[in-house]
């Protein structure tokens, strides 16, 4: 049967696709008109619709058992198609929660009223994860209704991915018989380039922690007290420097323990990967690049691990000035880990030292909010090499292996739990702005995400034999 693919590849499901480009986009944009924004509770309402319309998506494209898989959060979106019990599984990961989409007056167009320009969808969600999981969807209505499906599919759809997936681990570890399978596909990176197609093969893992500050019982005029008091802002920002060496290695004692360092020849390797530093610092707006010291820009956000500030308040930022000393100043920060770091253990870390440097006079407060494991997945694998076939064929170019610097916790715990391990084939761009304004996704990104994936199944079932 794969011959014959080979010959013409996966014609009928092509010829299919390329049939329903246009209704394919028109879908794809309702489901973008939907605000499935988890984070924020005023729009609970919008992201159970979400789900349905997700639901609904599968059954009109012949998926059996649909269902919502209620939580403690929102629902879990599953579906499958069961073709023949000796063909390989493919689970479908993917999120259908999107970030918030503030600071809106930075959006050309409102976040949730998609257009096209330039070739181009824009709307919160477009890229990450919406258009990326519509591929999915996409590519099975071709399979199906082309009677080309190779492989049993499963879809699992989940809506707090972007609050860190607190309630899916109870599901998993509770549904291991449902959720079998002999790998799971993920749409939810990016490639290279659109000429320069590669598959992730890692994830960083987090620990995100929030850090108060707590001065004087009230805020003081900042002239009759300013100088004598500390200042919870001022403390803050020199608690936080510190964090930081003159090498930009970050300064936590045990920090770097567990870090897996590279071989010099997987560094040498990385070394080749494309990048053209003009055109990130340009797509930027900034002069040059930073960081670490002794790695490249590749290499720092992928391979080392970080500590970043995410967001910092206190005091007065309203209009004009206000002469006021701070009673208490806030952070949100960030750690992305690599590797053999272990969440737990660097928030442990982050909190002794956090505590430990906070000078008296100021009362110092560390929460932590959600972590998860950084991923590394082997590319001798059939499933590798069924994507890796899948991106040769419709990019005619092989991917390149690269490290992704996101996260996707959940990922380490499918492995845990369910001892499956994950193919990342994303398609979005690194400059497709997911989690800021402006979020798109190339017209030619979603169509050669749909056209490729129907290549995976065939190669997984070819390869599996
Ligand atoms: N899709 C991203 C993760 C990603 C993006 C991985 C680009 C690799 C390349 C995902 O939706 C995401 O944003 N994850 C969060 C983590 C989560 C715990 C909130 C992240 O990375 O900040
Ligand atoms: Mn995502
Ligand atoms: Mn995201």
């Amino acid at each position: 049967m794969y011959i014959e693919f080979r010959r013409q590849p996966m014609k009928n499901t092509q010829d299919f696709i390329q049939a329903n480009h246009d209704r394919f986009l028109a879908e794809l944009l309702e489901f973008l008109r939907l605000p499935s924004i988890s984070a924020d509770p005023a729009y609970a309402t919008s992201v159970r619709q979400t789900a349905e319309w997700v639901a609904e998506s599968l059954r009109k494209v012949g998926a059996d058992h649909v269902r919502l898989e209620e939580t403690a959060g929102f629902p879990i979106v599953y579906g499958e198609k069961m073709i023949d019990p000796a063909a390989p599984t493919v689970l479908v990961y993917g999120h259908y929660d999107v970030q918030p989409a503030d600071p809106l007056h930075l959006w050309d167009n409102p976040p949730f009223e998609p257009i096209i320009k330039d070739g181009k969808i824009f709307a919160r969600g477009a890229c990450d994860d919406k258009g990326q999981v519509f591929m999915h969807i996409k590519a099975f209505e071709a399979m199906h209704a082309s009677g080309e499906l190779t492989c049993n599919v499963k879809f699992m759809i989940e809506g707090e991915e972007e609050v860190g997936s607190d309630n899916l681990g109870l599901f998993v570890s509770s549904n291991r018989a449902l959720l079998a399978a002999d790998v799971i596909l993920i749409s939810d990176t990016a490639i290279i380039a659109n000429d320069t197609p590669s598959i992730d093969v890692g994830l960083r893992g987090l620990s995100y922690m929030e850090v108060s500050v707590q001065g004087p019982n009230r805020d003081l005029h900042s002239g009759v007290y300013g100088g004598a008091v500390a200042n919870p802002i001022n403390i803050l920002c020199q608690m936080i420097a510190s964090l930081h060496d003159e090498f930009n290695r970050i300064t936590i004692p045990g920090f770097y323990d567990g870090v897996l360092d590279l071989s010099a020849a997987d560094r040498a390797a990385m070394g080749q990967t494309p990048f053209d530093l003009d055109a990130y610092q340009k797509d930027l707006g900034i002069q040059t690049v930073y960081g670490e010291k002794g790695y490249s820009s590749i290499e720092r956000a992928s391979i080392r691990p970080t500590l970043d500030v995410n967001g910092i308040w206190g005091g007065y930022t309203g209009e004009g000035a206000k002469t006021v000393l701070p009673s208490m100043a806030h952070a949100k920060i960030s750690m992305r880990l690599v590797p053999n770091q272990r969440s737990e253990e660097i928030t442990q870390l982050f909190t002794k030292h956090f505590l430990s440097i906070a000078p008296k006079g100021v009362k110092v407060t560390v929460k932590a909010h959600h972590g998860g494991e950084a991923y590394l997945m082997p590319t001798d694998s059939i499933a590798f090499q069924a994507a890796s076939d899948a991106l040769a064929t419709t990019f005619g170019k092989d991917p390149v292996p690269t490290r992704g610097g996101g996260s996707i916790p959940i990922v380490a715990l499918f492995e845990k739990e369910l001892g499956i391990k994950s193919i990342l084939m994303g398609f979005g761009l690194d400059t497709d702005a997911i989690h800021s304004p402006n979020e798109h996704y190339g017209l030619f990104n979603f169509y050669k995400g749909i056209e490729t994936i129907p290549h995976f199944f065939a190669n997984l079932a070819k390869l599996s034999n």
